[in-house]
């Protein structure tokens, strides 16, 4: 008698745990209680997955850059703008910076590396420029805090626009058009170096993706994102694991990781940020890109390696790249190692259907750009 007691309690309460736990985690694998949970502040959505050192921030609608729509650096951007559609800042007159960032290709070129100087080919892919006023640092592998600066980069390599920069200045000072041009922009029309850097920089400053539907919905339009881009969004923070390193407004937590695409001691090798750093622990790291606008900037990855979406989530899915080290390397100490946060994660194809639709839905098609006149 006591002993049925004690069973019937003890289920009763098993009963009620099972009830509690079933009101208190609504069923996610419905669309509607998804959109429910979705439709809160996002501070209030599920914890996502990621492991206890990364120090995630919440996804959130992209905010503007603070370089655009002011008055006083109007100039500059006019001057800027100018300045990086001239193929005149390359030595063969032919190539300028929107050559490889072409804003009709989301700022970039739609090959998988650049090609410039001479139609050389580069070994790495184009980044987009939408909202680098907010990256730092710059480039695949960091190697550049200033955006002032790094234009020199691009003017000076001899496979991107192969110009002597220390010749620049006067080159563009002898074109009547720019004095007026760089008069208005500073106290005066002398041409320095450092003046370009700053009003490219500036220009630079106001290339911003638009609304996207990711940003309609977080910003209370409840409909925006289909229920397939939601699943997405839920899988993007929890199951797929990207939040472990693309988090934030712009999906990007701007550190370096090695997702295995070094080519260590082959010819295609590249090893990222080792290259800048010498730390044996950078070895084929590079930096996180911003998913912003992803799906108007491929070919994707440094190397431009992949050309569909589809396939880069399928790469994701076996855990990215591990490359095993070849006979006679298999005790080499500094072989890279890919990231630890990088896990096979099981995606059936509908969920990478929807993470594929995700990556859409915060991709927005880049603003027309008319061309400016040149100065002559
Ligand atoms: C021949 C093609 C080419 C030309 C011309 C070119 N770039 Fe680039 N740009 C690249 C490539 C490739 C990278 C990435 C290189 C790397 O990470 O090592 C890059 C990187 C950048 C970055 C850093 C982006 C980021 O996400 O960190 C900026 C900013 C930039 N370029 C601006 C310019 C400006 C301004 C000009 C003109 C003065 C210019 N580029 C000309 C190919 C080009
Ligand atoms: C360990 C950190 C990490 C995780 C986790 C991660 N990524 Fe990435 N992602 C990166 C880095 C770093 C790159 C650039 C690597 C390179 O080019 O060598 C990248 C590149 C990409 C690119 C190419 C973007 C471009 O502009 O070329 C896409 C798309 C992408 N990630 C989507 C995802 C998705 C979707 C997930 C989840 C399934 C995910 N990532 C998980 C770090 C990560």
């Amino acid at each position: 008698m006591r002993d049925g007691l004690l069973l019937g309690g003890t289920l009763l309460v098993l009963i009620a745990v099972v009830i509690w736990d079933f009101r208190s985690s609504p069923d996610l694998s419905d669309p509607e209680s998804l959109r429910k949970v979705y439709t809160s502040d996002p501070s209030d959505w599920p914890e996502p997955t990621v492991e206890d050192s990364i120090q995630w921030k919440a996804l959130g609608a992209l905010p503007d850059s603070p370089y655009r729509n002011v008055d006083s650096l109007e100039s500059l951007t006019t001057l800027g703008k100018k300045l990086f559609f001239d193929p005149r800042l390359s030595s063969s007159n032919q190539i300028s910076c929107s050559s490889c960032h072409d804003p009709a290709r989301g700022w970039s070129n739609a090959r998988p590396t650049a090609v410039g100087h001479d139609h050389q080919t580069g070994k790495r892919n184009v980044p987009s420029l939408l909202n680098i006023w907010a990256m730092d640092p710059l480039f695949w592998d960091g190697r550049e805090d200033s955006l002032a600066a790094q234009y020199i980069h691009a003017v000076s390599d001899s496979i991107e626009m192969n110009q002597d920069p220390d010749a620049l200045p006067g080159k563009l000072a002898a074109i009547p058009g720019y004095n007026a041009l760089f008069a208005r922009a500073f106290a005066d029309s002398s041409v320095t170096l450092g003046r370009i850097g700053r009003a490219l920089a500036q220009f630079q400053r106001t290339i911003v993706s638009r609304e996207s539907d990711f940003d309609r919905f977080v910003q209370g339009e409840e409909q925006a994102l289909s229920d397939e881009a939601l699943r997405g969004l839920h899988l993007f923070r929890t199951k797929a694991r990207c939040m472990n390193c693309h988090h934030g407004r712009r999906f990007t937590d701007q550190k370096f990781h090695n997702l295995g695409l070094h080519y260590y001691g082959r010819k295609r090798e590249d090893l990222g940020r080792y290259n800048v750093t010498g730390d044996p622990d950078d070895m084929g790291k590079f930096r996180t890109p911003s998913l912003r606008d992803v799906a108007y900037t491929g070919p994707w990855f440094h190397n431009g390696l992949v050309n569909d979406l589809e396939h880069a989530i399928n790469m994701y899915e076996h855990g990215m790249a591990r490359p095993e080290p070849r006979p006679g390397m298999e005790d080499d100490p500094h072989y890279p190692v890919t990231s630890p946060l990088l896990k096979e994660l099981d995606l059936t194809r509908a969920e990478t259907d929807a993470l594929v639709a995700f990556l859409h839905s915060i991709s927005e098609r880049p603003r027309r750009v008319r061309r400016p006149e040149l100065p002559q």
